[in-house]
């Protein structure tokens, strides 16, 4: 579903990735490990077309992400991708039901507060939905994230340390939610981590070494 093939990146000389290949099948849940600075957001990013290589492909559903327009790769974004980030990144002044739809607001799709509901009593928030992200705890705020991130019902959810700002206990269960999406929905991940355990969980740990995938 996802292939990357030989992609470089650098920053000002600072050559961070250095010819990464990867490829990643539907429903598999992949773990990016490395030490800090060794390119894993940068990777991610990419991945995520939210930043593009200096050279290689990205290629996602059999599309080469290089070859769409600036509007039809944002759309395609918004549709295909998810992103959850270690800072949830929920707009403050919007309800938690709100938050979650926003990326099926922008789609068109104004059956999205249903499928909002439902994802939200997926994810253990059903008294939440009326709460600002301010009134939510930081494991249920980033509960929230990961409905939003699901809400358009994407090819892939990419986390970048999901878990970086949990306590253990909030850690842990969000670490089960992937595997349980995973296991009813299909859902495939690529989620950077710190957390080793979490790491181990994962079908596949890819680590990130010198500006290549090592493992
Ligand atoms: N926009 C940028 N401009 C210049 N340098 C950058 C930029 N983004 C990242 N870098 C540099 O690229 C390197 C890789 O950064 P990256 O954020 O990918 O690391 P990381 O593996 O995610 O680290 P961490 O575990 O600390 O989050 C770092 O040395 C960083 O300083
Ligand atoms: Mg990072």
């Amino acid at each position: 579903m996802l292939k990357a093939d030989n992609v470089y990146k650098s920053y000002g000389g600072l050559d961070v990735l250095k010819g990464v290949n990867l490829s990643i099948d539907k429903g598999e849940v992949v773990s990016i490990v490395g030490a800090s600075g060794a390119g894993k957001s940068t990777l991610l990013h990419i991945l995520g077309t939210l930043d593009t290589p200096d050279s290689g492909m990205i290629m996602l559903n059999g599309i080469k992400m290089s070859s769409l327009p600036q509007k039809k790769m944002s759309q395609f974004r918004n549709e295909q991708i998810g992103f959850i980030f270690q800072f949830h990144n929920l707009f403050p002044e919007f309800t938690a039901l709100e938050n979650v739809c926003i990326p099926a607001f922008i789609k068109g799709n104004k059956q999205a507060k249903k499928r909002a509901g439902e994802l939200l009593d997926i994810l253990g928030l059903s008294g939440r939905y009326d709460h600002k992200p301010s009134e939510l705890s930081g494991g249920e705020q980033q509960r929230v994230s990961v409905a939003r991130a699901l809400i358009n019902d994407p090819s892939i959810v990419f986390a970048d340390e999901p878990s970086g700002n949990l306590d253990s206990q909030s850690a842990d269960d969000l670490h089960q939610l992937f595997f349980d999406l995973r296991k009813d929905m299909g859902q495939t991940f690529v989620i950077v981590t710190h957390n080793m355990e979490l790491a181990g969980m994962a079908d596949r740990k890819l680590e990130i070494k010198d500006g290549v995938i090592t493992i």
